[in-house]
């Protein structure tokens, strides 16, 4: 699929998303969220990715959304647009997202790390919601995500004040998995990623839903959709092999069905 923003590509079982503005620090039109959008669901259908990495070309993973494009927007027209809705597919892919995160991490590039499932962070990288200083506000579920992350005191202080966010502290409130040097900041990403397509592919999928679930349900509705989850895997081929593996005390051959 050609793409004029973002590049992709396959390595083994793991789909590869590179943003690709890096003069722009990969800041975010709308073609381009489309494009990152249409590259996941792409590789979501894809059965031979098993993992998607996010990542962005040059010394930025995204500074936000383009200031250019939306400056002299009003309100009827960002409605009509409904920009948000290509947003809101993200939320819907299956298979797991990895961003492997640089430099500014701001605004929109902010809520698109918070998209993924999980982030590795290279050292020195920055993350900020900026948009008060703009007059606006985060329109792509910042004020959500980050909230039900870290909770609504620090929320609240990260995004009234726009500061930026040193890798270690964002470590420390669980918005980032780990912290690498940025020569291998790929390299490492992969390797987790890589650890994660090893696993039955089913399992990983379930789990991903349930785990989300737990952020917008109920301990009592979560329970019982993690259950529904748990039974669902007895009907899958992987699970017999897993388990039989076990008893045959050798290495599982998982197919993903
Ligand atoms: N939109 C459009 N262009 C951007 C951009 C953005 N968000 N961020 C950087 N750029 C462009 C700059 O305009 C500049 O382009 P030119 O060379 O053509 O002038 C180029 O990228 C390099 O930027 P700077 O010269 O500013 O580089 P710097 O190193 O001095 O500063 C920066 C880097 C601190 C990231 C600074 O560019 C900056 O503050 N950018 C804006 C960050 C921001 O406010 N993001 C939030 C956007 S709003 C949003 O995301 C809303 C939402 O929730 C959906």
């Amino acid at each position: 699929m050609a793409f004029e923003f973002i590049e992709t590509s396959k390595q083994s079982t793991i789909g590869l998303i590179e943003l690709n503005r890096p003069k722009q620090y990969n800041a975010l039109n709308r073609t381009m969220v489309r494009e990152i959008v249409e590259a996941l669901e792409s590789f979501d259908r894809d059965e031979d990715i098993r993992v998607i990495v996010l990542s962005g070309r040059g010394n930025a993973f995204s500074a936000g959304a383009d200031i250019d494009e939306m400056a002299y927007d009003d309100t009827v027209k960002l409605e009509l647009l409904n920009q948000f809705a290509d947003w809101d597919r993200i939320s819907l892919i299956k298979k797991p997202i990895i961003g492997a995160v640089q430099g500014f991490v701001f605004g929109g590039g902010f809520e698109l790390a918070l998209s993924c499932d999980m982030l590795i962070a290279a050292e020195g990288t920055e993350f900020s919601f900026p948009e008060v200083t703009l007059g606006v506000m985060p329109g792509a579920g910042g004020t959500q995500r980050l909230t039900k992350l870290v909770g609504r005191t620090k929320a609240l202080e990260w995004i009234w004040t726009g500061n930026r966010i040193k890798a270690k502290e964002a470590l420390q409130y669980g918005v980032i998995n780990k912290i690498v040097q940025r020569e291998v900041l790929m390299e490492e990403t992969l390797k987790i990623a890589s650890s994660i397509s090893n696993q039955p592919p089913l399992s990983i999928r379930l789990i991903k839903e349930s785990v989300s679930k737990a952020v917008d349900y109920s301990l009592y509705e979560g329970m019982q959709y993690e259950r529904k989850n748990f039974y669902l895997l007895f009907s899958s081929e992987d699970q017999k092999e897993g388990m039989q593996a076990f008893v045959e005390k050798r290495k599982p051959q998982f197919k993903g069905r």
